[in-house]
């Protein structure tokens, strides 16, 4: 165990022994009658505390619809979802209501600007899920500075809307406003796609430093070279389910399904690693210059 996971296995509450995400038979349906499709069968995951899980899977597999079922927004006709013990799988709108406002689990959208609110200031993005959990403003605004530099963003953009923002600033930002409450889960739905490749690789950076502070990640993408370098676990979706889960070196090094194969064979850098490391090298370098 590497001192950055033991570090994150004590960072958290008591009772962490138990995984933080446990789905279990995750059946989602889309439609009615003849028109009905099946886009999750027989899903079953679960994610340690502080732990990083890339869901890789190519367009359509079911990505964005798992992670919309862990967060109570489409339902399930079968399976059950624990997060952080607890069964959500029956919830109502008020008890989401309620979990989401505890900040227990958050969740980076697809679409950066579905995350934030266009018509509120980066500060204000970032205070109001303190402010609804009685944080002081004084208090609120000191934490949400504190998250702004740990995204590596200026606080001069305090006073900015979304639409004042570049892309991978926004998105940063929404990576800030989903950890400033200290959750113990977050969900991004594919937070480096929309990015160029020198955004790409900062905010993965990002988001490997934030694993310190304790919370588990659940990193969706499409693309197995974003995530293979951040997760410490990799989950394949293909057409609705699970093929491969595994360390992610072993999943890399030994792919068992054929789409695994096919997503590493297409990403021959993986393997060693090295072309992979270079091409970070010089993009940190033209970042710096
Ligand atoms: N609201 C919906 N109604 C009907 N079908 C849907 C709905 N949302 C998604 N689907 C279908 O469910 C399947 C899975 O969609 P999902 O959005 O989960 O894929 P994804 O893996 O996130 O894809 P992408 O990489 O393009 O984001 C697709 O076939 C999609 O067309
Ligand atoms: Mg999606």
């Amino acid at each position: 165990m590497t001192t950055e996971s033991t570090e994150a296995a004590t960072a958290g509450r008591e009772g962490d022994i138990g995984p933080v995400l446990d789905v279990s038979g995750l059946d989602v349906r889309y439609g009615r009658g003849p028109r009905r499709h099946r886009a999750l069968h027989g899903v079953s995951l679960s994610v340690a505390p502080g732990e990083t899980v890339g869901v890789i899977g190519e367009t359509g597999s079911g990505k964005s619809t798992l992670a919309r079922a862990v967060l109570g927004l489409v339902p399930a006709s079968a399976g059950s979802v624990l997060i952080d013990g607890e069964d959500v799988s029956a919830y109502g709108r008020r008890q989401w209501r309620t979990l989401r406002r505890r900040g227990v689990v958050q969740y980076v959208f697809q679409d950066p600007l579905r995350s934030l609110d266009p018509d509120l200031t980066v500060e204000d993005s970032l205070t109001e899920p303190l402010l609804v959990q009685g944080v002081t403003r004084q208090e609120a605004t000191a934490r949400a500075r504190s998250f702004l530099d740990r995204v590596h963003l200026s606080g001069e953009l305090f006073e900015r809307l979304p639409g004042e923002l570049s892309g991978g600033q926004r998105q940063r930002v929404a990576v800030a406003r989903a950890l400033v409450t200290e959750p113990r889960l977050v969900i991004l739905d594919e937070p480096v796609s929309a990015l160029d490749s020198a955004n790409r690789v900062k905010v993965l950076e990002i988001l490997k430093e934030l694993r310190a502070t304790g919370v588990a990640l659940v990193l969706i993408s499409h693309d197995l070279g974003s995530v293979a370098g951040t997760a410490d676990r990799i989950a394949v979706l293909y057409q609705g389910e699970l093929v491969e889960v595994g360390a992610s070196p072993d999943v890399i090094n030994h792919p068992r399904h054929a789409y695994t194969r096919l997503l590493v064979s297409s990403a021959p850098t993986l393997r060693t690693g090295a072309a992979d490391r270079s091409e970070r090298e010089a993009l940190r370098a033209l970042l710096n210059a």
